[in-house]
């Protein structure tokens, strides 16, 4: 949430696209629950930020079994191997998010404008490719507590300004 704040801060061009959103979309003014999951914008910010700034920064595993394995198919995995998956660089590779990995742009999420060869999983939000966030980490392992998390955080931002800006 703090480097939510910091980012809103620092990129004014992003605060008012999203001050837009919550004068389209929350009669009240300020955001209701209700309103939330009409807030693209503002999921896209949360996904830009855990991004840039993963809460979790790396998944750490080992190789458990009692004998030595083969990841994916095609790599092997002596046992007891401990393995870390480094969420910070992940999120910053060109690889997948492209020349400007580096900056931040909420907007490359957001499925209303599509880019080609980004896929939506949710009709509101693009990736490149799976695998390329792992912010809650993916496939039944993923966070359970995922939805309930996005839904304050985006209310944790939103409502702020919607107050300031009113
Ligand atoms: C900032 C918020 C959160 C982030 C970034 C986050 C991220 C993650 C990640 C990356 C994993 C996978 C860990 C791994 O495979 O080693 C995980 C697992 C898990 N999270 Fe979260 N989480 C958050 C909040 C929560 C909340 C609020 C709850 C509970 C209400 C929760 C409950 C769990 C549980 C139970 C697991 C284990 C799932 C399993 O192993 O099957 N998390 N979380």
């Amino acid at each position: 949430m703090s480097f939510a704040l910091k980012l809103l801060a620092l990129h004014p061009s992003v605060q008012d696209i999203l001050f837009s959103e919550i004068q389209q979309f929350c009669p009240g003014g300020a955001p209701e629950y209700t309103d939330l999951n009409k807030l693209t914008y503002a999921l896209c910010i949360m996904y830009e930020t855990m991004r840039l700034f993963p809460v979790i920064g790396s998944l750490n595993l080992s190789v458990s079994s009692p004998h030595d394995e083969i990841l994916l198919r095609k790599y092997p995995i002596p046992q007891d191997t401990a393995i870390a998956i480094d969420l910070y660089c992940l999120h910053r590779n060109e690889n997948y998010w492209g020349p400007t990995a580096n900056e931040f742009n909420p907007s490359r999420w957001d499925a209303r404008t599509p880019t080609p060869g980004w896929y939506s999983t949710d009709g509101k939000t693009q990736m490149p490719v799976r695998g390329a966030w792992w912010g809650f980490s993916e496939g039944p392992r993923a966070c359970p507590g995922r939805r309930p998390h996005r839904t304050l955080l985006v209310f944790s931002y939103t409502f702020p300004l919607s107050c300031i800006c009113d």
